[in-house]
This record gives structure tokens, sequence and C-alpha cells, in this order.
């Protein structure tokens, strides 16, 4: 399909699934010749980065382990507003090699706080992976190891990422018309 509508908003076809999927080789074609007998462990966030976790730690051949993370943000008390909270980590990770997995880094923010939160449990190192990347929508200094596509400031559904929680499911990614 190379045209969709989710709640009245049209999709146009962005990237295939063929053309996801070579990257998604490419990507762990790198992660296996830096991390080959290093055991790290994956950190995936949920719930965007179900798909590409999935398919990238199909394509790794070192020893690995993953857990599942998520990001809550909530409103808080104080005027400077979003507070955000990590849950799931329940594995110490404390001088382990970590590679964090996200679907996509829009402003950056949901990454600079993961990564601020990550390093007060002193891994060994930590390194990002995003599929996408927005670098035009980048609010904070950040720096990114590995990128499966840089985009422009443009929605994208499908493959992990939603519209109102809808189109995760979708094979392929679409964007916004
Ligand atoms: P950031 O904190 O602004 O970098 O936002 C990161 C999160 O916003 C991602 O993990 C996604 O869940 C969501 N997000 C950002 N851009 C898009 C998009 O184009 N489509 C769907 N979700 C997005
Ligand atoms: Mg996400």
């Amino acid at each position: 399909m190379d045209a969709l509508l989710i709640n009245n908003q049209a999709f146009q076809l962005f990237l295939t699934e063929a053309e996801i999927m070579a990257r998604i080789a490419q990507l762990a074609q790198q992660l296996n010749a830096d991390y080959s007998s290093r055991k790290p462990i994956f950190i995936a966030v949920l719930n965007g980065s179900f798909m590409f976790a999935s398919d990238l730690l199909k394509a790794i051949q070192f020893d690995c382990e993953i857990q599942f993370v998520k990001v809550n943000s909530y409103q808080g008390m104080q005027s400077s507003g979003k507070v955000q909270e990590l849950i799931g980590l329940n594995q110490n990770i404390a001088n382990r090699p970590i590679i964090i997995l996200e679907d996509i880094i829009d402003t950056g923010l949901t990454m600079d706080f993961l990564i601020t939160d990550l390093l007060r449990y002193e891994p060994e190192s930590l390194a990002v992976c995003s599929l996408l990347l927005k670098p035009d929508a980048l609010k904070v200094k950040l720096q990114i190891d590995y990128v499966g596509f840089e985009v422009s400031n443009q929605f994208l559904v499908g493959y992990g990422l939603d519209y109102n929680g809808l189109a995760r499911n979708l094979r392929q990614i679409y964007q916004a018309v």
C-alpha cells in the first residue's frame, strides 16, 4: 500500500520494508564489528522500538542481553513542566556495555533524559542506536552513535511508530501529507 488514511490524516509511503531491512542489516554489521565478545545489554525503549529491536537483534551475532524500558512523562508541580521517569529496568547494568535502542529521536529530550538516568548506574559504556533521527528538530546536543535514517521534520508512522496509538503494526514507514 502506498497511501493510507489514519483518523482522517493522509499518509504516503516513505520507507519500504526492504529499505528498512537493508539498513538494519548494515547497522547490525557495524554493531557486530564493534561489540564482538563484549556481551552488551541492549535497552530498548517501548513502545516504539519493539519492531526495530526485534529485527535488529535477529541480525546480531554476539552474546547479548535485552531489557525493555519505558519513559513515563507527566506534568510536574514545577512550572518547568514535564517530569520524566524511567521504568522497567530490573537488571544491574554497572560495568556493562549498554546500547540504547530507539525508534526515533525528535527533540532529543527523551534520549537526553535516558542517557543521564542510565549513566547514574555506571555502565562500562553507553551507546545510542536509533532507527530514525530528525537532526533539525534536536533541542539538545546528543552523541548518537548509530542512526538508520536521518529525516526532515516530518511526522512518520508505521514499523513501531504511532499516530494516536495507531499504525505501529505496519511493515513500512509512512509520512504525513
Ligand atoms: P523526543 O523526546 O522529542 O526526541 O521524542 C521522542 C519520542 O517522540 C519518540 O520516541 C516517539 O515516541 C515520538 N515521536 C517523535 N517523532 C515522531 C514521529 O514522527 N512519529 C511518531 N512518533 C514520534
Ligand atoms: Mg520512542
